[in-house]
C-alpha cells in the first residue's frame, strides 16, 4: 500500500471514531483527540464505548495506527488534516450548538500548514464564519474544508467504506486535494479508485448544504409515508404495497418509505430542526419542514389512539415495550420514539415493563417508572397489550404461540411492521401495524 497521510480526529463520537477507524483501515495513522479524559483511557485499553457493530474489531484490527490522546497538540505535530467530529447538539432554539466546534477552531494555532476538515454537521455558513475569525485572530494561512458525514448508525463502517458519494467543499487548495486523496480508495475507477463512491467537489456553503437538505430529504420521505400509512388506515389500503408500488418509479426509489412510529437518532430530529432555523433566520419560512416535524410527533404519539381502540383506557393496564433505541443495531437513545411513548403512557396511567437487547443502559438515564426486564418474554409476562418500538431482528422470531401463554391479553401492536401478522394472527393474537388498512 502507497504510504497514506496521517490525520488527526477531534472528538470521538460515532462520527470521530468510525472516521478514524475507517481512515486507520486504509492505511492512515490517525491521532484521536478527546477532551473526555475517561474516554480517552478507555479507548487506549482497547474499550469501545459505542455499541457499533463491526467497530470493535476494525479498531482492535488497525490498534497501532489508532492513538488516543486529550492533547491537540499530538494531532497538530503528526497531522496535516484534522477532522473535527465534535457534537452539535439542538439549543432551545433549534440552532445547533457550536460552542465545541469554537472551542477547536480556538486551540487551533497560526499554521499555514494546516487544514479543519468539518465533518461535524453545522448550519451552511459556518465555513465561512470560521475563515473569517481564523482571519481576525491571525490565522489565516488554516485551510478549511467541509467533508459531511452520511454515515448510518448500525451500519457505519459499511457506510464509511461504501459511501454512495464523497462531499468536498473547499476553496480548491491543497486541503481539499488531500482529503479527496485519503477518500480516493472509496471513489470510483472515474476518480482512481475502486469503490462504489462519487465524488462531489465543490464550494464550502453547498457542501454545508447538502448535509443538511439530504437528511431534512430523507426525513420528510418519512414523514411522507406516515401520512399515507394514516390514510391508508381510513380508507383500507395496505402502506406496504403502496410504498412498493411507488418506490418501484426510480424517481422515487424504494428506501426511506417504511412507515412506523416516527424517526429518531441524533441527526434527522436535529437536522431538520436547525434547517428550519437557518432557513428562519436568513428570513426564509420553510414551510413543509415545520409540517415534517409535526407529523413525526403526532406519529410517536398515534399509538396510545390504538392501544384505547383494543384495550379501553389505559389506566392500570399493563403495556410492554420490545426496543428502546431509535433504531436496531445501535444503543443510541436520542430522540428516540420510545422516550415520548414511555412517557406517554405513564401520563394515561399505564403500567409499563419494557426490554432492549442492547439499549438499556442507556435507557434507564432517560426513561423513569418503567420495568426494565431480563428479556422480551420476561417484558410481556402479563401485558394486556404489546408494542414493537424498534424492529431488533431477535423480537421478528419470537415464539408466538408462547407469547399468546405469557401476555395477559391478546394485543400486538406492531410500530415497524416488522412482524409476520399471520403467524402472530395465528397464535390466537390480535395483530395491528401502522397503515395496514
Ligand atoms: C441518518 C442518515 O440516514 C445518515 O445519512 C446521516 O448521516 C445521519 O442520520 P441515522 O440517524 O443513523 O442516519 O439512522 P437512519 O437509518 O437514517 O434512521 C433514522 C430514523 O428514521 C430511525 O428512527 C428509523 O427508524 C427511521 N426510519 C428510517 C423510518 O421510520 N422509516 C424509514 O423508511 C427509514
Amino acid at each position: 500500500m502507497a504510504e497514506r497521510e496521517p490525520i488527526g480526529v477531534i472528538g470521538t463520537g460515532y462520527v470521530g471514531l468510525v472516521t478514524a477507524a475507517g481512515f486507520a483501515e486504509l492505511g492512515s495513522d490517525v491521532y484521536c483527540i478527546d477532551i473526555d479524559a475517561g474516554k480517552i483511557e478507555r479507548l487506549k485499553q482497547g474499550e469501545i464505548p459505542i455499541y457499533e457493530p463491526g467497530l470493535t474489531e476494525m479498531i482492535a484490527r488497525n490498534r497501532e495506527r489508532m492513538h488516543f490522546s486529550t492533547d491537540i497538540q499530538d494531532a497538530l505535530d503528526n497531522a496535516r488534516l484534522l477532522f473535527v467530529a465534535v457534537g452539535t447538539p439542538p439549543t432551545y432554539s433549534g440552532d445547533a450548538d457550536l460552542s465545541a466546534v469554537h472551542a477547536v477552531v480556538g486551540a487551533m494555532p497560526a499554521s499555514d500548514r494546516h487544514a479543519l476538515v468539518m465533518k461535524s454537521t453545522v448550519p451552511c455558513g459556518t465555513g465561512k464564519n470560521i475563515k473569517r475569525l481564523f482571519e481576525e485572530q491571525g490565522k489565516s494561512g488554516f485551510r478549511y474544508v467541509s467533508c459531511p458525514e452520511f454515515l448510518k448508525e448500525g451500519s457505519a463502517i459499511d457506510d464509511f467504506l461504501q459511501p454512495d458519494r464523497v462531499v468536498v467543499g473547499d476553496d480548491g487548495d491543497w486541503a481539499g486535494d488531500a482529503v479527496v486523496e485519503l477518500y480516493r480508495p472509496l471513489l470510483t475507477a472515474e476518480h482512481g479508485g475502486e469503490g462504489p463512491g462519487e465524488l462531489v467537489r465543490t464550494d464550502i456553503a453547498s457542501a454545508e448544504m447538502v448535509k443538511l437538505a439530504a437528511n431534512a430529504f430523507l426525513a420528510t420521505k418519512i414523514s411522507f409515508i406516515n401520512e399515507i400509512a394514516n390514510v391508508c388506515e381510513e380508507t383500507g389500503a395496505d402502506v406496504l404495497e403502496v410504498a412498493k408500488g411507488m418506490g418501484l418509479d426510480s424517481r422515487i426509489g424504494p428506501k426511506f418509505l417504511q412507515p412506523g412510529i416516527g424517526f429518531g437518532g441524533s441527526c434527522f430530529p436535529k437536522d431538520v430542526t436547525a434547517l428550519k432555523q437557518l432557513a428562519g433566520n436568513s428570513g426564509y419560512h420553510f414551510q413543509l419542514l415545520n409540517s415534517v416535524i409535526e407529523v413525526n410527533e403526532l406519529q410517536k404519539r398515534r399509538v396510545i389512539g390504538k392501544l384505547e381502540k383494543h384495550l379501553g383506557p389505559l389506566v392500570g393496564k399493563r403495556i410492554a415495550l420490545l426496543g428502546l433505541a431509535f433504531k436496531p443495531n445501535t444503543d443510541d437513545m436520542r430522540e428516540a420514539s420510545s422516550l415520548v411513548l414511555s412517557a406517554r403512557l405513564q401520563a394515561a396511567g399505564a403500567l409499563v415493563s419494557a426490554f432492549d437487547p442492547i439499549a438499556e443502559d442507556e435507557a434507564r438515564k432517560l426513561i423513569q417508572g418503567v420495568r426494565f426486564a431480563e428479556d422480551a418474554l420476561d417484558a410481556l409476562t402479563d401485558a394486556d397489550a404489546l408494542v414493537l418500538v424498534t424492529e431488533w431482528d431477535e423480537f421478528r422470531t419470537l415464539d408466538w404461540t408462547q407469547v399468546a401463554r405469557l401476555m395477559a391479553g391478546t394485543t400486538v401492536i406492531d410500530g415497524r411492521n416488522a412482524l409476520d401478522p399471520d403467524a402472530v394472527r395465528g397464535a390466537g393474537l390480535t395483530y395491528e401495524g401502522i397503515g395496514r388498512g
